[in-house]
């Protein structure tokens, strides 16, 4: 069976796309990185990418979206997203906007992680804003990207506790756990042909009952059960 040809685009350290990387080279998915592509130079992601013999460049996209240099980032992605037969793009960590050109040539091949309960803290700082906002379970959601950010339909999400002492960066280290579960388990099941979106609903085919390691409540009970 052909494997399924991924683009990862990246902004910054790559334990997503190393995740990705891992889930191809033993086989639990179907699926192969072709390309990389990060919008910082240095991002560790590319040396990921090096040691794992992908292909990795970078495309710089200006300071912020939608900028000048922002706008020939994205006619370099889709002519390196053509060149290397992309089938399935996936934002891991990638802090720019893709271009709508992308997302409509793309429409429904695009996916992204996000370190939080979508709908619920968007944006950059998902894991610092639920740590501020007090929530008590936070996690991170896979979901198909669209031109907003964060909003597309979700397709895996998984649930963490938020502890009294956590800051972002403790939050964000038990989330990312368990991104690098859900994104793999996402792509397989696209490579496999498996997702439908209907209207704002993710139908996965055959879906699992969902895993549950432990309920998560909390903070915990201190009363009997
Ligand atoms: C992850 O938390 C991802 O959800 C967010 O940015 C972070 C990227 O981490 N969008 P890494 O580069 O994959 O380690």
């Amino acid at each position: 069976m052909p494997k399924l040809r991924l683009v990862i685009m990246v902004s910054g350290g790559g334990t997503n796309l190393q995740s990705i990387l891992d889930a191809c080279a033993s086989r639990r998915i179907d699926a192969e990185v072709a390309l990389v592509i990060s919008n910082v130079a240095e991002a560790y992601a590319l040396e990921r990418a090096r040691r794992a013999g992908v292909p990795g460049v970078c495309v710089p996209a200006g300071r912020r979206s939608g900028t000048a240099e922002w706008e020939a980032a994205v006619s370099q992605h889709l002519a390196l997203l053509a060149e290397h037969d992309a089938e399935l793009i996936c934002m891991a960590g990638y802090m720019r906007r893709l271009g709508p050109g992308v997302l409509q040539a793309y429409q429904g091949r695009v996916l992204n992680i996000h370190p939080a309960l979508l709908p619920s803290f968007i944006g950059a700082h998902g894991q610092r804003d639920a740590v501020e906002y007090g929530v008590r379970i936070s996690g991170c959601s896979v979901h198909f990207a669209d031109a907003q950010f964060d909003t597309g339909p979700l397709i895996i999400q998984a649930a963490v506790p938020v502890l009294p002492e956590d800051t972002a960066e403790s939050l964000g280290a038990r989330i990312l756990v368990q991104e690098h579960r859900i994104y793999p388990q996402a792509i397989q099941w696209y490579a496999q042909g498996r997702l439908r979106v209907e209207g704002r609903r993710v139908i996965v085919d055959n879906a699992p009952p969902p895993t549950i390691m432990e309920a998560i409540i909390s903070p915990g009970l201190d009363i009997p059960l």
